[in-house]
Order: structure tokens, then sequence, then C-alpha cells
């Protein structure tokens, strides 16, 4: 081998929280390298114009809806994937929440239950039901998307940190158990990204400036500087990349 290969010609992709932020960028960086990417998320009304885009451009995409918290509608996406493109070669577990902001003892039960069953147990059920088909195609490649709070848990986002790094035993676990049958496993833990997500923190001058104290690139990234690894770890360039946890984070934590 003397060329490294980032294409995605003819590979199905599906992206979770595909209807915006790190999630869109990922879906257009995809599409452009040839994929065939559907896009998942709650609402219709926020995926269709981003297909609608990307497919302007040529990409090959459909949206589907899917709230990440019920293995049910994880289940019929899969299976609504696998029939509309024929399989899935590549998941990007993405999706997330984080509807608590405040000190973990004052945190109530609906708040733990909410982040949990998105951000982990979406994310096993996912990639349980992605593996299966992979499985019996002999390969595949996960990329979960973690975070720098699953290493080192931000204050007012302890449960959501503790998600995360659920999230990077779980990318390596399954990197264990399911590289043996061809599958990698792999994640990504953005730092700071300019998305809704992370809108209040960017927007509150005091948290941002305390943020930045944190980042030696002084500035926090957009979108698309997640999608650079995104597309490294779904490639053949990365062929022998298994159980990695990519922090992109200008850096923050080191
Ligand atoms: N932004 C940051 O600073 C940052 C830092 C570290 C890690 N991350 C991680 O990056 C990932 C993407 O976040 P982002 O920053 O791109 O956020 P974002 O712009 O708010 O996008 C979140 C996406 O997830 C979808 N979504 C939310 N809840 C969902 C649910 N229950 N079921 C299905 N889809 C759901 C949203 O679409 P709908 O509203 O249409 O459902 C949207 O497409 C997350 O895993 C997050 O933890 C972000």
């Amino acid at each position: 081998m003397t060329q490294l290969d980032f294409r995605l010609d003819g590979r199905v992709a599906l992206i979770t929280g595909g209807s915006r932020g790190i999630g869109e960028a990922i879906a257009r960086v995809y599409a452009h390298a040839g994929a065939k990417v559907v896009i998942a998320s709650r609402y219709m009304e926020n995926l269709k114009p981003v297909a609608d885009s990307i497919a302007a451009d040529g990409g090959d995409i459909t949206p589907f809806v899917c709230h990440m918290g019920y293995t049910e509608q994880i289940r019929e996406l899969t299976r609504k994937t696998v029939e509309t493109y024929g399989t899935i070669d590549i998941l990007v577990n993405n999706a997330a929440t984080n509807p608590f902001f405040g000190n973990m003892v004052d945190a109530e039960e609906i708040a733990w239950d909410k982040t949990v069953s998105v951000n982990l147990k979406g994310y096993f059920f996912m990639a349980q039901e992605a593996a299966k088909v992979m499985i019996k195609n002999g390969s595949g490649n996960i990329i979960n998307i973690a975070s720098i709070a699953g290493m080192s848990p931000p204050p007012m986002q302890g449960i959501y940190a503790i998600t995360k790094a659920g999230v990077i035993s779980m990318t390596k676990g399954f990197a264990k158990e399911l590289g043996p049958l061809g599958i990698r496993v792999n994640a990504i833990a953005p730092g700071l990204t300019d998305t809704k997500f992370a809108s209040v923190l960017i927007q509150t001058k005091e948290i941002l400036e305390l943020a930045l104290q944190h980042i030696p690139l002084k500035r926090y990234a957009a979108p698309l500087e997640m999608a650079g690894a995104a597309l490294f770890l779904a490639s053949d360039a990365s062929a022998f990349v298994n159980g990695a946890v990519f922090t992109i984070d200008g850096g923050a934590v080191v």
C-alpha cells in the first residue's frame, strides 16, 4: 500500500442527530466523499432542509425520524435504512442531550433518566442494531461521538459527563468484541464546538472566557472541524485504528 484512500464511494452511512451541528457537518462530508447517507433526528422539519441541501449538492441522502431514547424506534430506523440502501457500513452515533445544568447533588431523577436513555442506552442499542447488520457483512465501522466531558467532568454537567465516560467505555468494549468480526469501533471526543448544543456556553460571556482559559488554541471549534476525524475513521485510511478515542479540543485536555 503506497496511497491512502479517504473515499467512501457506495458505502451506507447512518448518522444520528444529523439535522444540525456536528452530525450535519459529518453528513455533508460523507456525502461529498461518495457515501449514501441516512440522517436521523426527532423532527422531519429539521432533517428535510439539510437533506434537500445535500441532495442539491449531488449527495445521495435520506432523512428518517427517530427518537434515540426509544429502542423500538432505533430498531425501526435500522430496518428502514437497510430497506432503503441495502445495508449499514458506517454508523455515527452522535445524537445526544444535556437537559440539566447544575450540581449533581441537586439533579432530579427525570434529568438522569432522560440523559442516560438518549446518550447511553440510545448509543448502546443503536450500536448493537447496526453491529447485527455489520456482522452479517463481516465488515463495518462504528464511530461514537463522545466528549472531553467524559474524560474530565466540567462543573454543572455531571450527568452528561457520566454518560460520555460510558460512551468511551462502550467504544473500547465493542472494539474488542467486534474487531475480530471485521468491525472497527472508535470515538471522537469533541471539545467546545459552535452548535446549538453549546450555545449557552458560547453566548454567556463569563462561561466562554473561563472555557477559553483552558483551551491552548484560544477558540472554540466549528462543527466541520470534527468531520475530518469522522471521515478518517470511516475510511480505509484508518484501517488499523480500533478502540481509539480522538480528542479534538484545541488542546484543552492534555
Ligand atoms: N457542541 C459541543 O461543544 C460538543 C462538545 C462535546 C461533545 N459534543 C457532542 O456532539 C454531539 C452532537 O452535538 P452538537 O453539538 O452537534 O449538538 P446539536 O447541534 O444540538 O445537534 C444535536 C442533534 O441531535 C438531535 N437530537 C437531539 N436529541 C435527540 C434525540 N433524543 N433523538 C434523536 N435525535 C436527537 C438533534 O436533532 P432534533 O432536534 O431534530 O432531534 C440534532 O440533530 C453530541 O453527542 C454532543 O454530546 C458536542
